[in-house]
């Protein structure tokens, strides 16, 4: 059995009245989870929509107790860092996380980036030691997959794309997710939202496709890995 952690970060649903409004980024991510839990019905899955229940952002005080040894930290300090710790045992558990996510000013949404931010933290995922020369930190957990679902208004943003420099939104991710133990990345992008043409529609439907295709192929390999 393994266990996945499906974290969607678009600030929009997938249940308005007007389909159009709908997130695409949570929409490509639901046809990968319903395909994988078709084939992988005993699976854990853990469900967490940033988008919608925004992660409070860190502050001094959240930075203070996590600097403050675990036996000296007060009972408020231990309060503040509850969500941290609840979050970070969701990524402990997790042997794939599948992450859905908007393009918003061509990085990720706030929310996303304050969640990341309550989970990447010193001496739970990452170790920081100076006698490792010029890279200091490193992750303490290991072995994890990352299927990232994003969605674009505009388009080109993949390597040899129009647009590749003003990708912030999976460069960042991935930089971000090795301190999470992620240790092999895939990644399927819906573009041309903005365009609402052609492009945009055959985009998305390649993305519905890719996202089932993927569930299949990591089954069947997990198949193969688990003898
Ligand atoms: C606040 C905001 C900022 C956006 N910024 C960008 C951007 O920088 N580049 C881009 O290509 N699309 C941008 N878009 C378009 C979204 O990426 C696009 O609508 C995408 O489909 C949103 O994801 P969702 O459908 O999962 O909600 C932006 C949309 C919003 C609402």
């Amino acid at each position: 059995m393994k266990t996945l952690l499906h974290i969607d970060a678009s600030a929009r649903k997938t249940t308005n009245s007007v389909a159009a409004y709908n997130s695409i980024s949570k929409s490509i991510a639901a046809t990968f989870i319903r395909k994988w839990r078709a084939i992988n019905r005993e699976d854990k899955i853990i469900h967490r929509d940033v988008g919608v229940n925004p992660p409070a952002f860190i502050s001094q005080d959240w930075i203070a107790a996590v600097f403050t040894s675990d036996a000296a930290k007060t009972d408020d300090q231990k309060a503040l860092l509850s969500l941290s710790d609840t979050l970070i045992r969701e990524v402990e558990q997790a042997d794939i996380i599948v992450m859905s996510s908007s393009m918003y000013n061509y990085g990720m949404p706030a929310a996303l980036k304050a969640w990341f931010d309550q989970v990447i933290r010193l001496n739970k995922t990452f170790t920081f030691d100076l006698a490792r020369g010029d890279f200091p930190l490193e992750p303490i957990m290991s072995g994890k997959t990352l299927i990232l679902i994003t969605s674009s208004g505009e388009f080109g943003f993949g390597i040899g794309g129009i647009r590749e420099k003003m990708n912030h939104l999976g460069p960042h991710i991935r930089t971000l997710s090795h301190y999470l133990g992620v240790e092999t990345v895939h990644e399927i992008n819906a573009e041309y939202q903005e365009f609402n043409d052609e492009r945009h529609i055959r985009s998305v439907a390649n993305a519905h496709r890719a996202a089932e295709e993927l569930a299949l192929k990591l089954a069947r390999s997990r198949e193969l890995a688990d003898g």
